[in-house]
């Protein structure tokens, strides 16, 4: 483990861990200051929403996590997912990669997933703490093969190898001025959000919440991020928590 510093933000190196959301919510118990950030070369536990597995083959893809003490009201919080799905964005097109944001956490190539992302809330003894884990398939062995018709990598769309090293050093860039942006401008966020994401408005989507699923056309965005979903009775349905697939457009004879 090694560690250096750039701006607010310190870099905690482990060549393998459970997972680096693990490491951060321990770090954060034990008084770990905002700007901590957890990298591992690989994860033995790595997991997504909803008990998910995520695959962490080592030196394949990023697996980062950082510590968050935002000061923002509750209501707020939400936002914090969408700023890490903008960072991701910006970093895949430094690397000439154009990525679709699908609403909430997923980023999209070819509309298949290229990056999750993963907050968790974290009681600790000076207070709430966020871990925003990120995974991103750098090189094509990230993604296993039963993921293949669904899953890409950096590697596998530009045809180059980016590190770990490379891919952090612009995402910790846009997601340290992201947050600084967030408590001033929450409405920027969802603006900045909007121009990168094909679902925010009008798309035909199916979603699957605690509760149950149904189709509709996206609507934008609450203030707080929530998904908005108009029904075909033009109600609207607002979405805290799902998943969101897009419905295929039927071909017209
Ligand atoms: C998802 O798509 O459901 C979220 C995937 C999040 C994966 C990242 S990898 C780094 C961090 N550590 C984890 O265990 N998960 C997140």
């Amino acid at each position: 483990m090694a560690a250096d510093s750039t701006m607010n933000i310190t870099i905690l190196r482990f060549d393998s861990l459970t997972s680096t959301n693990d490491e951060a919510a321990a770090q954060a118990r034990r008084g770990a200051s905002e700007g901590l950030v957890v990298l591992a070369r690989s994860q033995t536990m790595g997991r997504g929403r909803h008990g998910r597995v995520w695959v962490s083959e080592p030196d394949a893809g990023l697996y980062f996590s950082v510590v968050l003490r935002p000061q923002l009201p509750a209501a707020e919080l939400p936002l914090i997912t969408l700023i890490a799905g903008i960072a991701v964005c910006d970093s895949l097109l430094e690397f000439g990669v154009k990525a679709d944001i699908k609403w909430v956490n997923d980023l999209l190539v070819n509309e298949k997933k290229i990056c999750g992302i993963l907050a968790e809330a974290v009681d600790t003894p000076t207070g709430l703490a966020v871990i925003l884990g990120i995974g991103v398939n750098l090189q094509v062995a990230a993604v296993a093969p039963e993921f293949a018709a669904t899953g890409t990598s950096l590697e596998e769309v530009t045809g180059k190898k980016v590190t770990p090293d490379e891919f952090v050093e612009c995402l910790v860039r846009y997601l340290t001025y992201l947050y600084t942006v967030l408590p001033e401008e929450p409405e920027r966020i969802l603006q900045e959000w909007q121009r990168r994401s094909t679902y925010f408005s009008g798309k035909d989507v199916m979603v699957k919440t605690s509760t149950g699923s149904f189709s509709g056309l996206t609507d934008g965005l609450e203030h707080n991020g929530a998904l908005r979903v108009k029904l075909s009775d033009n109600s609207i349905v607002i979405v805290q928590a799902g998943d969101v697939e897009k419905l295929r457009t039927p071909a017209t004879i």
